[in-house]
């Protein structure tokens, strides 16, 4: 592939001694921006106030889709729905483990229909769908890792919700527990690189928290104050590829030398609406591959 050539160059050229990095090839839900805006505020990136351009944020949009696509992932589209100018940000969708759809249930009413929308295109596609019971931000919230559930709360997912998901997705829930507004979900605070490698803003989380972070993972990457303010960690990785906004050049170097290929992204119309490209993505984790990361 063409894009990949030169990092692929680069890692063989000074690749001694670092991990080698493996695809699986992924399957993803987005929803074009055709009805972005920003006419509320529900977190401190919001500010209705600032002009948005709809055709930019869509040619930012496209370009992340067609880079999933030439990295060989799958793409399915789900129609946005005029008046829910957050669709886009697919990732709160819902979250999918082995093929069971733990639908979302937003905190805010102006993106509460956003749930039944995402939940009836599960539904029309054959998947098996539980309507939750408490508030869940979908993968905003959830971050699935080899063999464990990463669950934020503290800004929009319900802790009660975490019992939920583990019972009905069937996998263990660790709740980690958020402190800054601007870091309001947990994709915008942690990245999962591969099966049990993650990195994030220890700044974004409790002290106990913190500690939770340390022992899982003691060798994770940590970012710096400045990465996470650009949205360094709203990061989507394939195992071996991580999009990435490219203003988070710390956290670019701190992959690279972890053998993985960062793939700079610009999605600045979406940010101010406080999203980037792990907002856009919802990962279908399909039957047959379980709850691999
Ligand atoms: N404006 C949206 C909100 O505040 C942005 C959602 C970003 N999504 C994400 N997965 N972090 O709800």
């Amino acid at each position: 592939m063409q894009q990949d050539a030169s990092p692929a160059q680069r890692s063989s050229a000074a690749g001694e001694g670092r991990p080698s990095r493996t695809v699986r090839p992924r399957h993803y839900l987005m929803c074009s921006p055709v009805h972005f805006d920003v006419v509320y505020s529900i977190n401190p990136w919001m500010e209705p106030a600032k002009p948005t351009d709809t055709a930019l944020a869509v040619a930012q949009w496209e370009r992340l889709r067609s880079l999933f696509l030439g990295l060989g992932h799958q793409v399915e589209l789900i129609e946005p729905v005029p008046g829910l100018p957050d669709m886009v940000f697919a990732a709160n969708g819902a979250t999918v483990v082995g093929g069971k759809v733990l639908s979302a249930r937003f905190r805010h009413a102006e993106r509460a229909d956003e749930g039944p929308a995402y939940a009836a295109w599960f539904r029309e596609n054959g998947y098996e769908v539980h309507d939750a019971v408490h508030t869940n931000e979908g993968e905003g919230d959830y971050l699935v890792t080899g063999d464990r559930i990463l669950a934020g709360t503290g800004f929009r997912t319900d802790r009660r919700s975490h019992a939920e998901a583990e019972r009905f997705l069937g996998l263990p829930v660790t709740t980690l527990e958020l402190v800054d507004p601007r870091f309001y979900h947990l994709d915008t605070a942690l990245a999962v690189l591969d099966h049990e490698e993650v990195m994030y803003y220890p700044g974004a989380f409790t002290p106990e928290s913190r500690r939770t972070l340390r022992e899982l993972y003691p060798d994770a990457i940590r970012a710096t104050e400045e990465d996470a303010a650009v949205f360094g960690l709203n990061a989507v990785s394939d195992g071996r590829h991580v999009l990435l906004p490219e203003q988070a050049t710390h956290l670019i170097d701190a992959l690279w030398s972890r053998g993985f290929v960062p793939i700079g992204v610009d999605l600045s119309e979406l940010l101010k609406s406080g999203g980037s490209s792990k907002c856009c993505t919802l990962e279908i984790r399909g039957r047959e591959r379980g709850a691999e990361a």
